[in-house]
């Protein structure tokens, strides 16, 4: 797909587990999603990125593959997916997988031929190397705590693992190993997936020699990623990768990428960039502790506004990215982004109108369009994320009261985002007959989408509006490809910018404040394309010259001269 071809989508992800159980076995499946099709294609959805829905031991929810060319039996058959596939070509949706190729599940036969043997061919399908002196080859430590590395038993050799242990790091260095991933990727394109978005893709660059770093923590370790910032060469696999795939089906590709060098922003989203786009995680960067969740920074209206607003100008130079609010590894962005008295219809659909308008791909991750919030959690044994209990036992190590620690795991933990899919005021949401996996936030009965669909002022039929805006034939060239450019930046709690091209002026402004703010707007206003507060307050009296003012929670998106 050509810029121009991509350049205009909506996306929404699918978290498969927590989105609709039809059988009663407490898990989100297949059909689930197929009978929500109708629901999405309204809601003016174009494409569909789900979440790994391949067979797995789900240590890590579905990131940990044990065979990439089948569908997990807690989600379906292969018929079922070919069904959901043909029936979202009938509403002219496409799908994009999940593509996690940086490593795979212990339990992938692959993994496995490499235990039985490993100085056999399949160990060099992983990383064996030997321990030094009873200890691990080197120092690192993995994104989830503990050592990258461990043992195998029967040996003096350990195995690389920068995630879990149980998702052992593939050797891309390995011909062989590339190839198997290569026809894997190409059978799927071939099924007519449009693309991928493509799991931890800049680890895969390892260097082999894997040296230590300088410990950076009490355990004395260091951050794996360390490595994956002082490693070069990533971008010639990423360009294999592409040649022998992606490039031959014209897919769309949206990759997960932290830790890339500023400078190579080009190679990874220019005309002939790695990717059709990554994913910009800008504002959610800016709560990374410096040692875990537990001493990141509380978030600062104007530090996000600054974050969005550089990162937009630094883009538009060179390409796209795709813009989220939440998705399956953040907290939900309303209780993130927006103060507490900002939490309420009214701040959700602020928050939304921002980043669906903003240059580049809107991606909203389920439940979003009703404005879902993080849940209230009362124990550790309550969760189900492996990083999320890794992150409870640093915060108690650093010396966090139990209730602290909780505190912080409640703000940040990624289960926040994947409890259930709130679709009705019944029993369990309406998300399944039988127990959910996992509980269901209890604020259901305020929030969910049957209330919603009932409600023309709902977070829900706002969202609807708001999507249909940035497609309409009269905007939809100036939301999908015009200019960035922001406006009013010293107004301590306004959000502002414009969309520009040839032959229109967009203005959007949102009041993030609690008080009431006025703006002395540049432009003359020819028309009110969107607000999430009824009538909008423009003055063009001549003491008042030409204002807007703008309630709490007030969003206006405006077509200017
Ligand atoms: C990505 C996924 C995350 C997963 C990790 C390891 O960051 O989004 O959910 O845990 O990769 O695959
Ligand atoms: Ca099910």
């Amino acid at each position: 797909m050509s810029r121009k071809q991509w350049n205009d989508k909506v996306v929404y992800q699918i978290y498969p587990k927590s989105f609709l159980d039809t059988n009663g076995d407490g898990i989100g499946d297949l059909r689930g999603i197929i009978s929500k099709l109708d629901y999405l294609k309204d809601l003016g959805i174009d494409m569909i990125w789900l979440s790994p829905i391949y067979k797995s031991p789900f240590v890590d929810q579905g990131y940990d593959i044990a065979d990439y060319y089948a569908i997990a039996e807690e989600f379906g058959t292969m018929e079922e997916f070919d069904k959901l596939l043909a029936e979202a070509k009938k509403r002219d949706i496409q799908i994009i997988m999940d593509l996690v190729i940086n490593h795979c599940s212990d339990q992938h036969e692959w993994f496995q031929k490499a235990l039985a043997d490993p100085e056999g061919e399949y160990a060099d399908y992983f990383f064996f190397r030997e321990g030094k002196d009873g200890n691990p080859p080197n120092n690192y430590r993995s994104y989830f705590g503990g050592s990258c590395w461990e043992p195998v038993p029967g040996t003096n050799k350990y195995y690389f693992h920068m995630f879990a242990k149980e998702q052992p790091d593939l050797n891309w260095e390995n011909p062989k190993l590339r190839q198997e991933l290569y026809d894997m990727i190409n059978w799927w394109l071939e099924k007519g997936v449009a693309g991928f978005r493509i799991d931890a893709i800049i680890n895969i660059k390892k260097d082999p020699t894997f040296p230590d770093f300088e410990p950076d923590g009490a355990d004395g370790l260091t951050g794996c990623w360390r490595m994956v910032e002082s490693v070069d060469g990533v971008g010639d696999l990423l360009e294999d990768l592409k040649k022998h795939t992606f490039q031959k089906y014209d897919a769309f590709t949206v990759g997960e990428v932290f830790n890339m060098r500023d400078e190579e922003l080009a190679e990874f989203i220019g005309e002939d960039g790695h990717f059709s786009t990554i994913f910009d995680f800008c504002a959610h960067n800016l709560s990374d502790g410096e040692h875990g969740w537990y001493d990141a920074p509380p978030l600062n209206f104007q530090r996000w506004r600054e974050a969005i607003v550089n990162s937009q100008l630094e883009i538009q130079n060179c390409g796209y990215e795709a813009n989220i609010i939440e998705n399956h590894d953040e907290p939900r962005g309303v209780s993130r982004f927006l103060p507490e008295y900002a939490r309420t219809p009214a701040g959700a659909k602020m928050l939304g109108t921002v980043s669906i308008l903003l240059r580049g791909i809107p991606f909203i991750y389920q439940g979003q369009e009703i404005g879902m919030q993080n849940a209230v959690w009362n124990s550790i044994e309550e969760y189900d994320d492996i990083s999320t209990k890794d992150q409870y036992r640093i915060a108690r190590e650093a010396g966090l009261s139990e209730k602290e620690a909780l505190e912080v795991c409640g703000r940040m933990s990624r289960d926040n985002a994947r409890t259930p899919v709130q679709w009705d005021a019944g029993e369990h949401a309406g998300f399944t007959e039988g127990t959910p996996w996992i509980k269901v936030n209890p604020n259901y009965k305020e929030i969910n989408v049957t209330d919603q669909e009932n409600d023309p002022d709902s977070v829900l039929n706002y969202y609807r509006r708001l999507i249909a805006v940035r497609k309409s034939p009269e905007y939809k060239e100036v939301f999908a490809s015009g200019k960035f450019v922001p406006v009013f930046e010293n107004t301590e709690s306004v959000m502002a910018f414009y969309r520009v091209d040839a032959h229109k002026r967009i203005l959007l402004a949102a009041n993030f404040g609690k008080e009431t703010t006025t703006l002395k707007l540049e432009y003359p206003m020819k028309k009110v394309i969107l607000s999430n507060q009824g009538s909008v307050n423009i003055d063009t009296s001549e003491h008042a010259g030409n204002t807007l003012t703008l309630r709490s929670c007030e969003v206006v998106v405006l077509d200017c001269e």
